[in-house]
């Protein structure tokens, strides 16, 4: 019976070392593929939101979604489309999980690039990304149907002033706020 128990308690580890592993791996991916894992402080998301004005009915789309913490309170406080985008599929695994949990409907998370995602639909685009992966970016944000707002948390797009309308500035990240 010592015995068992001792292997049930070893196996149990070893499972969680496995689990451990596997999402630090993943969160050395997110890096090298643009963007290390850094969440926005959830002290911030309902000041970013009240400032984006969100109507029923519109398309939220989180770049990096992380957790999918900002898409998420979008649709639950505003009623809106949520799509949620990240290249780490530990962390889409977790934000459908956490969707999934607090009931969530119209919200999808998909693994897939930044690069391959169409932006046409969103009224509203989220990002904290990092400006190196930001600046790839900009041909896309471009082309972008007129009034489509931008939200940048942290870093602001290179070359896109003119269109900046309001800085919520917080420690140690500002949220910069953009209308294409
Ligand atoms: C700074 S975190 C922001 C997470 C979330 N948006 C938040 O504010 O809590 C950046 C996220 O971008 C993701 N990421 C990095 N490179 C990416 C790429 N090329 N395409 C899609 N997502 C990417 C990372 O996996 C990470 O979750």
């Amino acid at each position: 019976m010592t015995m068992i128990l001792y292997f049930l308690i070893l196996f149990v580890e070893l499972v969680i070392l496995i689990l451990v592993a596997v999402y630090g791996v993943t969160l050395l991916f997110s890096s090298a593929m643009g963007a290390p894992y850094v969440p926005t402080s959830k002290k911030r998301i309902d000041e970013i939101l009240k400032e984006a004005r969100l109507k029923k009915g519109q398309t939220f789309l989180e770049l990096g979604s992380g957790d999918g913490r900002i898409v998420r309170n979008a649709v639950k406080q505003y009623n809106v489309s949520g799509i949620g985008i990240d290249i780490n599929p530990t962390l889409t695994f977790i934000a459908r999980l956490y969707a999934k949990k607090e009931k969530l409907k119209n919200i999808i998370f998909k693994t897939q690039s930044v690069f391959d995602t169409d932006l046409a639909k969103a009224h509203v685009i989220y990002l904290f990304l990092m400006p190196q992966l930001i600046v790839k970016l900009l041909p896309k944000f471009s082309q972008l149907p007129a009034n489509t707002l931008l939200i940048s948390h942290g870093f602001k797009l290179e070359g896109w002033d003119k269109k900046l309308y309001k800085v919520v500035k917080t420690e140690p990240f500002s949220t910069f706020f953009y209308r294409a």
